[in-house]
């Protein structure tokens, strides 16, 4: 099974104390992708193949452009385990468009599941977004907030499946409440 080739490579890159959160991110993608495959009755495999690999490139360090690049290192990733043709591309398709990027938008079923579920996945961990902006980027109190309100927005605008609002609702009510000026 592909999974259990790609499943510990993605968890052996997110080992890394400083990148020990993303696992959290990447299971918690796995895991809506494959609530709404059930519901939605998509193709799970390529689902979850495209959840474990949707972030690599981010995990690695590399935000810019992480989708684009992102579909092009999974393909790589999965000829190597002789992974079929038609499979790898509507997985780069599911990749390519996760993102809020305007340019590629989700065309198939289980692009947009991807789409949903990786922003589905940050009203769960929003540790790490503060993380971001207070410890890494180092922005103050106030400009942190603001970043973090209008990242949030952007996830809640992502969701357009409407079991993914229900379920992200009264996560993102109790995230406005915290972070309201
Ligand atoms: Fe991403
Ligand atoms: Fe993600």
């Amino acid at each position: 099974m592909i999974i259990e080739k790609i499943k510990p490579m993605v968890i052996k890159l997110c080992g890394d104390p400083e990148h020990r959160w993303w696992r959290l991110h990447i299971e918690s993608v796995v895991k809506y992708s494959k609530l709404f495959a059930k519901k939605m009755n998509a193709d799970e495999e390529i689902l979850e193949v495209s959840a474990w690999l949707h972030d690599i490139q981010k995990i690695k360090g590399n935000r810019k452009l992480h989708h684009v690049n992102g579909a092009k290192e999974a393909e790589k990733i999965l000829m190597k385990f002789g992974y079929p043709e038609d499979k790898i591309k509507q997985v780069k398709h599911c990749i390519l468009t996760h993102s809020s990027d305007k340019n590629y938008p989700p065309e198939s079923k289980e692009a947009i599941i991807l789409h949903n579920a990786d922003s589905l996945s940050h009203f769960d961990n929003s540790m790490p977004f503060a993380h971001w902006v207070y410890g890494l980027d180092k922005l103050s109190i106030e400009n942190g907030r603001n970043v973090l309100i209008d990242k949030y927005k952007r996830d809640w605008n992502k969701l357009t499946l409407p079991e993914a609002r229900k379920i992200a609702k009264p996560k993102y009510d109790a995230i406005k409440i915290v972070l309201k000026k």
